[in-house]
């Protein structure tokens, strides 16, 4: 068996790893990461694209903040389109200033990657069977197996960074976890394709039809996305019909200056609230996507996995400096905290932007109205704008 030692073993290379392995490298705190894929297949995943300023800022304090500053776009709003009316959300003057950035995951993930080479800091990349041991004692451990050898990683943290379908949180005894989950009957049909964007905000339609989205990766870069039933298969929809169905799903004005072009990438993804209670086990630590799920329609899954990095980061950096190992119970309450803020908000702009074809006459009437008040009303629109552009990190004392 092949050992290592590090202060801080992390599972999982996607943006929470990356970002707590950079932050907690600058620092002097050593890490290794040990992940399941290929950096390609790592690097390649097309995901959301919009960071708060709290990730931002955090992404400068990590250093890997330099190309997002050039190719990244400020975005100081957003619009609301309801059939064939538009409202403007206007971030910077509602929230006091603030605004968001459009960066897609694929280059933050990109950034870190580089940034991770250049330290010098090691990844382990095509690893299987990774399995995290010993959590409740004073001396964890990871073993996994790679190059056909069996490898253990000792440490004296572990972070949990795998997502959804990782083995960390599947690790913690099923009866000191719970869970809270909701499916629903809807999924998104995205795609990607080199055209410009029909308008330079994004655009969140509620439509009789379904609710459609218009983002961007850049100004000559799209992602567009189509709310369409659980079981519907990605090969029915030809780049033709998507382009289609989403002109009759926007306003008119939208629709007529829209300019369609061949898909890049085509994927539906299903939506889901997960958070699982508490985030910690002994010494690991579950981190992003491995504790909590959210809906995608405010662009909150990223920039809740970035704010839990900091708590952890901030949190092992005075465990580290202080010995201040008291604070390390603390990290599950601190997150979940804004976890169920976040939660709450995509919940709830989902509920409010997407048709549910089990909802009666009344409830779809009820949802209609609500984001008419929202939108319409100056303390509605600022409720909106201060979740969007996200909720204060919590210090850590
Ligand atoms: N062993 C090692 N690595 C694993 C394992 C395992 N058993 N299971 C999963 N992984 C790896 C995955 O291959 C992936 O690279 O862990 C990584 C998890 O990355 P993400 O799923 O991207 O999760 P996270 O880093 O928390 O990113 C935050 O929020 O809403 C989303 O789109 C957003 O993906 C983003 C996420
Ligand atoms: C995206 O660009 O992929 C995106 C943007 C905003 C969202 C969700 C996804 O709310």
């Amino acid at each position: 068996m092949k050992t290592l030692k590090t202060q801080v073993a992390i599972i999982g290379a996607g943006p929470s790893g990356l970002l707590l392995g950079q932050l907690l490298h600058n620092a002097g705190i050593a890490t290794v990461i040990v992940e399941r894929q290929t950096p390609a297949y790592v690097q390649e995943r097309i995901r959301a694209g919009v960071l708060e300023q709290g990730m931002v800022d955090l992404l400068r304090q990590a250093g890997v903040g330099q190309r997002m500053d050039t190719e990244g776009l400020v975005h100081a709003g957003f619009q609301v389109a309801l059939g064939e009316r538009q409202v403007h959300i206007d971030l910077h003057a509602l929230t006091g200033g603030k605004t968001v950035m459009i960066y897609g995951q694929t280059e933050v993930t990109r950034d870190l990657m580089a940034a991770r080479q250049v330290a010098g800091a090691l990844t382990l990349y095509e690893a299987s069977n990774v399995v995290p041991h010993g959590m409740k004692s004073a001396e964890p451990f990871v073993t996994f197996e790679k190059d056909g050898e069996t490898w253990r990683l000792d440490c004296d943290y572990i972070a949990g960074c795998d997502g959804f379908h990782g083995v960390a949180r599947q690790s913690i005894p099923a009866d000191t976890l719970k869970v809270f989950e909701r499916v629903y009957p809807f999924g998104w049909l995205g795609i990607l394709a080199d055209t410009p964007p029909v308008h330079d905000e994004l655009v969140y339609a509620r439509h009789a039809r379904g609710f459609a989205l218009c983002s961007m990766r850049s100004t000559t870069r799209t992602r567009y996305y189509l709310q369409v039933p659980s079981n519907e298969k990605v090969e029915d929809w030809s780049d033709q019909r998507f382009w289609e169905e989403l002109k009759l799903r926007l306003p008119s004005a939208l629709a007529d200056t829209l300019v369609s072009g061949p898909s890049i990438e085509k994927s539906i993804a299903p939506l889901r609230s997960f958070v699982v209670e508490p985030m910690q086990y002994g010494r690991m630590f579950l981190v992003g996507d491995a504790a909590h799920i959210v809906p995608p329609t405010g662009a909150k899954g990223l920039n809740l996995a970035a704010s839990d990095v900091s708590t952890l980061f901030n949190i092992l950096l005075k465990v580290y400096r202080d010995g201040r190992t008291e604070l390390l119970e603390k990290y599950s309450e601190i997150c979940l905290r804004r976890v169920w803020k976040a939660e709450r908000f995509s919940w709830w702009m989902t509920s409010m932007l997407h048709t549910f074809d089990d909802n009666d006459a009344f409830s779809q009437r009820i949802s209609e109205s609500e984001l008419e008040y929202f939108v319409d009303s100056e303390a509605g629109r600022k409720t909106i704008a201060e979740n969007y552009v996200g909720l204060p990190y919590e210090a850590i004392e």
